[in-house]
């Protein structure tokens, strides 16, 4: 049987237990490959894939996610918009400020988020990954569907990592049980998803800003085949996009393949 039993999670969902479907698997190649293909057999918004162990999770840009069933909540939500695709420009922030909302609202201390879709940890050492976050869109005739799958290491990956990984162990977090923390993190979702649906990132913004691992340090975006291009983290705009103020004027950073980093460190470095 999976770790996740779908009857103990609705309890603690409570009345938005009906705004959920969750079915809880013991394997799966992805949860966000999973559910990609049920939404193609018409699977309902409100979805939830939750499994125990992948066998080919997936991260931004083809990258591998390592998990372990005692270590990992790896899980996907569908969830429908109505228009068009570039309006959902920011979604994965704004399921970042939701993660680490829920994950707060448990007691975890020093959780902050890493521009486009990481949650990281701030611990003594610097920042390291805490949970990572994949949304993959595809428009319709009805409007725009997203895959939202988000990692969460409850206690640290095993495996070689190119940067610091966190987890939840480490966050002075007294609860264990991934019912209440899938319950906490979907409910949050909720929240604000039907505020993104209403206002955009726009509506979420400053609860994502005020989360930033990095505003106002410097920081460097790193992109295949390019220099380097230093600035000051200004933050986010209303579309999601990163700001960064450079000799040059503020240059605006839209979510692609490049990734952030701190000025002279790996992913976090000790925070100025
Ligand atoms: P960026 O998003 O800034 O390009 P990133 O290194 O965070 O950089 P992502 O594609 O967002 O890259 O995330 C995938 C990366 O996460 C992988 O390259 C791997 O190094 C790392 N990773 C894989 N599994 C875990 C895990 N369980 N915990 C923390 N990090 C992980
Ligand atoms: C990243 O940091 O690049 C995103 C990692 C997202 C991992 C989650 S685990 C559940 C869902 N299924 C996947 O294959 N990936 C996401």
């Amino acid at each position: 049987m999976a770790l996740i039993d779908p009857v103990l999670l609705k309890a603690r969902l409570g009345f938005l237990a009906g705004r959920f479907d969750v079915d809880a698997l013991d394997e799966c190649d992805s949860t966000n490959s999973e559910l990609m293909r049920r939404a193609e057999h018409g699977a309902p918004a409100g979805t939830v894939i939750v499994t125990d162990r992948q066998s080919a999770g997936r991260g931004r840009r083809g990258r591998n996610w390592l998990s372990a069933p005692e270590s990992s909540l790896t899980f996907s939500l569908l969830w429908r918009f109505s228009g068009p695709l570039g309006r959902l420009s920011g979604l994965s922030l704004a399921v970042g400020v939701a993660v680490a909302k829920a994950l707060e609202g448990l007691g975890a201390q020093g959780v902050c988020l890493k521009w486009p879709n990481d949650v990281l940890l701030q611990t003594g050492e610097g920042h390291a990954k805490l949970a990572g976050i994949l949304v993959e869109l595809a428009g319709d005739r009805r409007g725009t569907q997203a895959i939202i799958g988000i990692g969460i290491n409850l206690a640290p990956p095993d495996g070689d990592l190119a940067q610091p990984a966190a987890a939840l162990s480490q966050a002075g977090h007294g609860v264990a049980d991934r019912h209440v923390i899938l319950a906490a993190v979907l409910s949050e979702l909720a929240g604000v998803l039907e505020t993104f649906a209403l206002e955009g990132f726009a509506g979420l913004k400053a609860d994502w800003q005020q989360r930033n691992a990095w505003q106002d340090l410097p920081v460097q975006i790193l992109g295949e085949g390019a220099a380097p291009l230093v600035g000051r983290c200004l933050g986010a705009d209303e579309d999601g996009a990163l700001l960064l103020e450079t000799a040059a004027g503020i240059e605006r950073i839209f979510s692609g393949d490049v990734s952030l980093r701190r000025v002279g460190s790996t992913l976090g470095g000790r925070s100025a």
